[in-house]
């Protein structure tokens, strides 16, 4: 018989019905065993009756979390039975056939409950387990939603989704790089990006003019609630464009996903507030101010775009100039000001000039961030020098990008939203792991698979690799 899922019972009343799914629990009431049995799309109550004596028998041994499949007639629950908390409350089947299908051991957790008052270790070890919980199965459902709505948002303005390279070289975004030895080149390392930046600036030089993608980055910092070593960005990059009309594509894109997705979420304001950085500093004493007018409200969103920042910053500890954002960013010129008299004020007085950089931020979270970007290769290599670089190590480094710039470069920018943060807050999770369906531990394990781990010998010699123990 054909497999329904359990949310299409409720139009066979009264018919039979095949239903597979796993055991969410199980209830003796005298002669009678009620069995709750779930699959993805929700939850229905069986029925065993010691009229089909054998399937009774079989149900006795029925243990929670394991997988059955049971045909039966869906009956109408008795008007005092009805449970309005479930979509399928006024229906159960009263089973005539059940197979067991996998007996499963004693579960380390609840499943039916939310999980919040169960100890994290464990449900990142058996995430699997944690995978069945309701609140889980909706939260991944709902970024699928997300990022699907996105991806169709993008193409209706003429982008297009194209992958760049998960093997490729340190790329400036101010974390440390994770890094892969190269077999075929001993000695010489990948790193993994942590963002497409370059790549998506050389798509620009290679014509596609409106690029996204949906795109996981690599950065070895230390994680908190809103931070992973690995996360999802989604990342925009178009050509011929100034600041507001990438601010006004990402706001509309946005409220659109609200809308449809979360109609309970009420906008502060919009279009969103624009705040100068400097504004942002003194009145707020945060590049990103919650700006929420009722900071108890789970349902008020209160998104700003903090504009207008420095383009460097004076690291003291360091005694070096830093970008504030990344070396791309395009500086702001002043009225009038020619590029030579530009590069002269980089060398001169850095801290006086300001970034066409935008962050965009939610509820007190920085959510995204992005910039126009330098496209004549003198005022990049001037920004390289004042952030330190030597002429060798500018080419060495970044020569692809200059040469590329030789060739005909529209003036492009583009920005970035941190995938995980906004689904965090749209689904008023208190942390990113909550939204991603197997995430690492503060310390950047994975509890489930066990990684990192050891390499073999073997391994560790083709890849011309010495581990040096500490004492
Ligand atoms: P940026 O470094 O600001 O910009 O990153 C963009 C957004 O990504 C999110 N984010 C993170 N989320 C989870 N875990 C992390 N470790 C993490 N790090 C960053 C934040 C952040 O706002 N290439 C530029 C974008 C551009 O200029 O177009 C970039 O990556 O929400």
């Amino acid at each position: 018989m054909k497999r329904l899922w359990i949310e299409e019972v409720l139009q066979y009343k009264g018919k039979e019905a095949h239903v597979l799914g796993w055991v969410a629990n199980r209830r003796d009431h005298g002669k009678i065993i009620f069995v709750d049995l779930r699959d993805k799309t929700g939850v229905v109550q069986l029925v065993f009756t010691p009229n089909h004596k054998e399937v009774y028998a079989q149900a006795e041994k029925l243990r929670s979390e394991w997988v059955i499949g049971v045909t039966g007639i869906v009956n109408s629950r008795p008007e005092a039975m009805i449970n309005p908390k479930i979509s399928t409350g006024e229906l159960e089947i009263e089973v005539t056939d059940l197979e067991i299908i996998s007996p499963a051991k004693i579960i380390p957790f609840e499943i039916e409950t939310e999980g919040r008052e169960i100890s994290e270790e464990l449900r990142l070890k058996y995430r699997y387990l944690d995978l069945r919980r309701s609140r889980m199965q909706q939260n991944l459902i709902n970024r699928f939603k997300t990022t699907s709505f996105i991806r169709n948002y993008l193409a209706s303005y003429g982008f297009i989704e194209v992958e760049t390279p998960y093997l490729t070289k340190s790329t400036p975004e101010g974390a440390r790089d994770f890094v892969v030895p190269s077999r075929l080149d001993p000695g010489r390392f990948y790193a993994l990006p942590q963002s497409p930046q370059q790549y998506k600036q050389l798509l620009m030089v290679g014509g596609i003019e409106r690029y996204f993608q949906v795109v996981r980055c690599f950065r070895d910092e230390d994680s908190r609630g809103d931070r992973q070593p690995e996360f999802t960005q989604l990342d925009i990059e178009m050509d011929f464009i100034e600041e507001e009309d990438i601010l006004g594509l990402i706001e509309k894109m946005l409220k659109e996903l609200i809308e449809k997705f979360f109609p309970n979420k009420k906008i502060t304001q919009y279009p969103f507030i624009r705040l100068n950085y400097n504004e942002a500093i003194s009145q707020y004493c945060s590049d990103r101010p919650d700006l929420r007018q009722n900071k108890n409200d789970s349902d008020e969103l209160a998104f700003a775009f903090v504009v207008n920042f420095p383009l460097f910053e004076w690291k003291e500890g360091e005694k070096r100039w830093d970008a504030v954002h990344h070396p791309f960013t395009r500086p702001q010129f002043l009225p009038q000001e020619t590029l030579p008299e530009l590069i002269t004020r980089i060398k001169q007085a850095p801290h006086t000039i300001m970034a066409h950089q935008y962050d965009v931020v939610l509820n007190g979270y920085e959510i995204g961030g992005g910039s126009l970007r330098i496209s004549e290769p003198e005022l990049l290599e001037a920004v390289f020098e004042l952030l330190g670089h030597s002429p060798e190590t500018i080419n060495q480094q970044f020569g692809h990008l200059l040469e590329a710039f030789d060739f005909g470069v529209p003036p492009h920018g583009g920005i970035a939203l941190g995938l995980d943060r906004v689904l965090m807050i749209l689904l008023n999770e208190p942390s990113i792991r909550e939204v991603i369906a197997f995430p690492k531990t503060g310390d950047g394990r994975d509890l489930m698979i066990k990684a990192p781990a050891e390499i073999d010998e073997k391994q560790l010699r083709e890849l011309r690799l010495k581990i040096i123990k500490d004492n």
